[in-house]
């Protein structure tokens, strides 16, 4: 497979790396000021009273932090971590041994909790609901339910697909997070940090020049730290000045805003193929060769941030700031339908 400096997934160099870089505590999380101030109420409201925090869901791209959050959450409660995710607990009886198994104020982590299946989701709800679990004993019309007890905990779901949640399951956390993409400031903050663990130096301007291109996201510009610290290592340079760091960049087909390889043929694909739009995820994943999962998860998030696309009741659309970026011109035909969208927008019409 290519080497991509943009994905879902993570190798397992990539793990080790994030576990170095992995904040543990709320002062070293930076930035999602919102997020921190109103868990760090709610963290200490149920500490006060000797109770389990209430259910928490962390909702947002990848990369931005929903993890290393958790992780966060139960140090600061004094609490255990147990970690899942949604594809891990296929039967009733997995997540059943689970949920007995956790002591008095646990935290249970279910990362990709949009995946779990039906009748696995519906075993959470009285477990959320008021701690407890029923228990089907024996089949048919001798069948019996059993409700059993189970000790107060919290649950963190992590999904990047919030609107893939059902309803019922979504009711049931009382604290719903939505994570933001990161400034410019703050990924520098981050990089600035790491550069030290690492152990190697990087100019002011060449840190900025990292944050420009990380797509607001913390891991990329932790994978971009790492890849200019190698290119840095072997031209034999003690740090990283901003000359390496756009070198190594460019190496990495990054351009100024980030965009890499796969975003330029996404954008180049909708306009060269399908007059800009709007075109469907599915055809759009087929035209591009990619995964659609991938399209609206690791890469739409950020073209949608920059206004270089738009999502239409009738699919994708490149925006003018797109064409722009990629020296692109816009047809006249083009001009008068993106009119008409921008229009719309303002009306309130493409909703
Ligand atoms: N607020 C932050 N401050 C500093 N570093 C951060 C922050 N958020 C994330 N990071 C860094 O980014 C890396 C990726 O974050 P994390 O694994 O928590 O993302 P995620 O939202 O769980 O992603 P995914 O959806 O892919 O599971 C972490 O290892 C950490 O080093
Ligand atoms: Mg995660």
């Amino acid at each position: 497979m290519e080497e991509r400096i943009i994905t879902s997934t993570k190798g397992v160099e990539d793990n080790e790396v994030e576990n170095v870089l992995r904040p543990s505590t709320m002062e070293e999380y930076v930035g999602q000021e919102k997020v921190k101030n109103n868990l760090k109420v709610y963290i200490e409201a149920a500490k006060k009273r000797g109770d389990a925090l209430d259910h928490v869901l962390l909702y947002g791209p990848p990369g931005l932090g929903k993890t290393t959050l958790s992780h966060i959450i139960a140090n600061e409660l004094g609490s255990t971590l147990k970690i899942t995710s949604g594809p891990a607990i296929e039967k009733v009886a997995d997540l059943a041994s689970i949920l007995s198994n956790l002591n008095e104020h646990d935290v249970l982590f279910i990362d990709e909790i949009h995946r779990l299946s039906r009748s696995v989701e519906e075993v959470l709800y009285p477990a959320m609901e008021d701690y407890s679990l029923d228990i089907i004993l024996g089949k048919g019309p001798s069948a019996r339910t059993m409700r059993l007890k189970l000790q107060p905990f919290t649950l963190i779901g992590a999904t990047t697909k919030a609107g893939m949640l059902t309803g019922p399951l979504r009711d049931r956390f009382g604290v719903v997070c939505r994570l933001e993409m990161y400034t410019i400031e703050e990924l520098s903050t981050i990089i600035n940090r790491n550069a030290k663990i690492l152990n190697i130096e990087i100019d002011k301007d060449a840190c900025i020049e990292l944050s420009k291109r990380s797509r607001g996201t913390p891991r990329v510009a932790n994978r971009f730290l790492k890849r200019v610290r190698d290119f840095a290592e072997v031209k034999n340079s003690k740090k990283i000045t901003l000359d390496i760091a756009k070198e190594a960049l460019n190496m990495l087909e990054v351009d100024d805003l980030g965009l890499d390889y796969t975003d330029r043929v996404i954008l180049n694909t909708i306009i060269d193929k399908f007059h800009g739009g709007p075109v469907g995820l599915d055809t759009l994943a087929a035209a591009t060769n990619e995964d659609s999962n991938t399209i609206e998860d690791v890469y739409e998030p950020y073209l949608l941030q920059l206004g270089f696309i738009a999502r239409t009741p009738r699919g994708r659309i490149v925006l003018p700031n797109a064409y722009k970026h990629l020296g692109k011109k816009i047809s006249a035909d083009r001009q008068k339908y993106l009119n008409m969208y921008v229009q719309g927008e303002e009306d309130g019409c493409n909703k």
